[in-house]
Order: structure tokens, then C-alpha cells, then sequence
């Protein structure tokens, strides 16, 4: 059974005992999405893609320590049952181990969540190291690395050439011998990722990665059809609720142009003397 079947809280050791067993992670930024993701989820990851879905910026690098800090605590707040990972934001991490652990210990502490993700490989590798043997576990990154769009030219696709695969391959081998409880492995060809997933003794949570990875992490607003702006092909749309929330909208507009809202039963008299 599924660890989220059980309905127990579910802990990093428990996601990490998950190895080849389909892992549920889904993003989640605010306290009534976590509300409504918690009982399905294995994981709800604050990932810093809500600098784009969120915060209108056209990348993860503006985000702040303090926007993750705000909305992991709005996400610990929300759930009961999935565990809660952070994504540790571009320029908290990547100078030193030292400082990565101020930012995670920060994180950890005031938000309440039970782990942090930071993305990159063998370049991370000591800094992974230094976290986890100090009491903050990590998920790695590897592969298609949002933080490094400007180094990659764009966000693509990885694991095309052999030089390519045998890179984000050093990467997720780096990541788990440093310690790290799972890895994140996004946009990468299918048999870059399936080996990988053979290979390494965590779990792999793909996105973009194909069904070969342990388990699976998408955008909740990709998947609802809230944030249009750009669909990646690995996106499998599950509900259209921006077109629900625009009919909502208009219909909204078209009754108070109308003055048809509020009607009698939105409005208080002195018969009324209910709790709001
Ligand atoms: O920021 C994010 O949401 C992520 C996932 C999509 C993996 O890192």
C-alpha cells in the first residue's frame, strides 16, 4: 500500500524506504491548495516555480528565501499527512556548505517543513553532504536545472548526447552517495533516466523523465490549467479550471452589471440575525 493509502504522516525515512514504489508529489504554495492536495500526495513540494505560476517573473532566479519561508509555512500549514519539502532558493545555497545551512536551518525552522531540495549534482555534492550529516535532509536535482537557465541558454531537454547522459548520470550518482533522501530528475530522455533509476539506490521523481523514475512531480497549476503562459509536453492536463474560473468571472461581471447580485438571499434584514 501506497504510503499515502495509510494516511500517516508521511516522513523522509518512509519516502526514502520508497525506493520502486511509485512516489505522489505535486507542488503546492497556499494553505487551502495543501488543504486539498494533502490526503493524495506523498510529498507537497513549495517549489520555487512559484516565482513564475505565483509571482508573474519570468524564472525561478528572483525568488527569495523570505517568499520561500512564507509559503512553506502557508503549505506545513495546510497538511497533515504529506511530508513537505522546500525548495531552496538561486543565491542561498550555491556559495558554500555554511551558508546553504543557515538558509536550510532557516527554512526548516520557520516554516515547520521536514526537508529542503537544491538543485545540481557533483557541484553539490559536499554541500548535501554537509546538511544531511547535520539533521536537514535534502533532495537533489539533476538533469534539466531551472536555476541554470542562463548557463543552459533555455530550459531543454537533457541525456540527447553521450556526453550529456553521462553527466546528469555523475550527477545523480554525486547526489545519492552524498547522502541525499531522493532526487528530482527533470527533462531527461527516458533511457538516460530509466538507467539512472536502476542504478541509484534512492528514489528518482520525475518530471519530464518519463514512467521509468521511482515516482512522479508535476506543477498543480499545470495540471489544473491555471498558469497557460508556457505548457511543457510532459504536462498531462487533468482538469481545465482556468476556463472555470474565467466562466466564473464573467458570469460574476454579467450580474452585477445587471444588478442581479446580490440577490435577496445575499443580503441581511431585519429578519436576519445570523452569523454571516
Ligand atoms: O520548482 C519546482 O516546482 C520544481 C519541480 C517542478 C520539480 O522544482
Amino acid at each position: 500500500m501506497s504510503v499515502a493509502g495509510e494516511q500517516k504522516p508521511v516522513t523522509v525515512p518512509a519516502l526514502r524506504r520508497m525506493k520502486g514504489t511509485p512516489q505522489v508529489w505535486l507542488t503546492a504554495y497556499t494553505t487551502p491548495m495543501a488543504k486539498l492536495l494533502d490526503p493524495h500526495c506523498d510529498v507537497l513540494l513549495v517549489g520555487d516555480s512559484l516565482g513564475m505560476v505565483l509571482y508573474g517573473l519570468p524564472s525561478t532566479l528572483a525568488v527569495t528565501l523570505e517568499m520561500m519561508i512564507a509559503h512553506g509555512a502557508a503549505v506545513v500549514r495546510g497538511a497533515r499527512h504529506a511530508c513537505i519539502v522546500v525548495d531552496l532558493p538561486f543565491g542561498s545555497y550555491q556559495e558554500s556548505p555554511e551558508l546553504a545551512f543557515r538558509h536550510a536551518a532557516r527554512v526548516l525552522a520557520e516554516t515547520g517543513a521536514q526537508a529542503v531540495k537544491l538543485e545540481g549534482g557533483i557541484e553539490m555534492a559536499e554541500t548535501i553532504r554537509f546538511l544531511t550529516q547535520r539533521g536537514i535532509p535534502v533532495c537533489g536535482h539533476v538533469g534539466l536545472m531551472p536555476q541554470s537557465v542562463n548557463v543552459a541558454g533555455g530550459f531543454r531537454a537533457t541525456g540527447r548526447t553521450d556526453d550529456e547522459a553521462a553527466r546528469v548520470t555523475m550527477d545523480a550518482h554525486a547526489v545519492a552517495s552524498a547522502g541525499a533522501f531522493a532526487v528530482v530528475v527533470e527533462g531527461t530522455l527516458e533511457p538516460v533516466a530509466a538507467a539512472i533509476t536502476a542504478a541509484i539506490s534512492i528514489p528518482t521523481i520525475g518530471i519530464g523523465a518519463s514512467a521509468a523514475c521511482d515516482g512522479q512531480v508535476l506543477v498543480i497549476d499545470d495540471i489544473l490549467g491555471t498558469f497557460n503562459d508556457f505548457v511543457p509536453r510532459f504536462v498531462k492536463r487533468y482538469a481545465e479550471l482556468g476556463v472555470e474560473i474565467s466562466r466564473a468571472a464573467a458570469a460574476y461581471a454579467a450580474d452585477v452589471r445587471a444588478r442581479r447580485f446580490p440577490g435577496e438571499k445575499n443580503v441581511f434584514t431585519l429578519k436576519t440575525n445570523t452569523p454571516i
